[in-house]
């Protein structure tokens, strides 16, 4: 198997590449300006790795001359950081869509296979937000469904939709293109993966706010407070990426069930608030490190307008039914949240605790 990753070193592109290296009878090109996350693979004999941005100069025949040489596109290139949706909504849009669909409509002219990662940010807020009290506790309002749910957004000045409408129209081309033009293609909605090597720690491996796995970990580790925006309120479903990886590694050697299809990638077991998922984190760090300090470590509120500035509006809840992704893929995830988060912390802990 031959696959052209773009995006090749994020986050997850480089749990994946990590995951098809392993595999003898893999090759991989991977596209990426940065390198760092994959640093360990850069000499590996069946990593062809071009350090390159989507959309920089004039690549697109350098990408097609490698498009052609695979079976497999997996689309990971992205800028999917809510402090920029709101703040650069040209970047976020330009991004996630205009360079973002060459490369579908590349892999639709060539016949490629294409797994592309969308967001589970796409279904926007829950009707049961909307509905507020009147909404009861009636789970059709709220579980998220892959092929039945609607996508609500909010009004155009809350500029935090900039980056879900772009992610939204891309599926919609995708969808497109295969109905017109064959396209076989899996969509992927993350929900939250979290482990080792997520964004940058703030203050510590650059500035900026990342998402809130690094923020909290950047906090614990800086002596700084968690901070918990509008109340920490929002709940997420969080997700271990070796299960995130296992369900990508399924679509691959599943085509026949997984193509056409698009996913709810994540795991329901694991739904918290951003309160508690504080909590969590005090937890684990105490686990982790043996330090007892850890249990009371400092949490405090921030309003979304000082955390985030203007045009940020939350997604309120990410819950699915996974139903139909474990039948299509015959895949579970199986990691906790504790036992993610205590892998996590172990990781950041030995490279940045005391005495590190
Ligand atoms: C982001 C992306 O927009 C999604 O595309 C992606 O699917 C998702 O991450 C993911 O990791 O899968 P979101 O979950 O809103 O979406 O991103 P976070 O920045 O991690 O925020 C999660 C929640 O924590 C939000 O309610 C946010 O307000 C809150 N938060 C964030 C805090 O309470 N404190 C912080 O320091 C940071």
């Amino acid at each position: 198997m031959r696959v052209l990753v773009t995006g090749c070193a994020g986050f997850i592109g480089s749990h994946l590449l990590d995951r098809l290296l392993a595999r003898e009878a893999v090759e991989v090109i991977g596209w990426d300006p940065d390198v760092a996350r994959i640093a360990h693979l850069r000499d590996h004999p069946r990593l062809a790795f071009r350090q390159q941005r989507l959309g920089q100069g004039d690549t697109l025949p350098a990408l097609e001359a490698d498009m052609r040489r695979c079976d497999w596109v997996v689309n990971l290139s992205a800028i999917c950081n809510p402090s920029l949706y709101n703040t650069e909504a040209l970047r976020t849009i330009h991004v996630n869509l205009f360079e973002a669909y060459p490369v579908i409509e590349m892999a639709a002219r060539l016949g490629r296979r294409l797994v592309h990662f969308s967001t589970s940010e796409v279904y926007g807020r829950t009707l049961a937000s909307y509905l507020g009290s009147r909404a009861g506790d009636d789970p059709d309002l709220y579980m998220l469904d892959a092929e039945t749910t609607p996508m609500i957004m909010g009004p155009i000045h809350n500029q935090r939709w900039s980056y879900a409408t772009a992610k939204q129209m891309i599926e919609r081309l995708i969808y497109a293109h295969h109905v017109e033009q064959g396209l076989p293609f899996a969509v992927v909605r993350p929900f939250n993966f979290f482990g080792p090597r997520m964004d940058y720690l703030p203050g510590i491996e650059a500035e900026g706010v990342p998402r809130v796995l690094p923020m909290f970990l950047s906090a614990m580790l800086r002596g700084q407070p968690m901070q918990l925006v509008d109340g920490g309120h929002a709940r997420r479903t969080i997700t271990s990426i070796h299960d995130a990886i296992d369900a990508l590694m399924a679509i691959l050697d599943r085509p026949e069930a997984s193509l056409g299809h698009f996913y709810n990638i994540g795991n329901p077991e694991n739904e918290v608030s951003m309160r508690d998922l504080a909590h969590a984190m005090r937890r684990a760090f105490v686990r982790v490190t043996g330090q007892p300090r850890f249990a009371d470590h400092p949490i405090v509120e921030v309003t979304s307008q000082d955390f985030y500035g203007a045009g940020y509006e939350d997604s309120d809840r990410r819950i699915m039914d996974i139903g139909k992704e474990a039948a299509r893929l015959g895949w579970r995830p199986t990691r906790d949240l504790d036992s993610l988060l205590d892998e996590t912390v172990a990781w950041y802990w030995e490279r940045y605790g005391d005495g590190a």
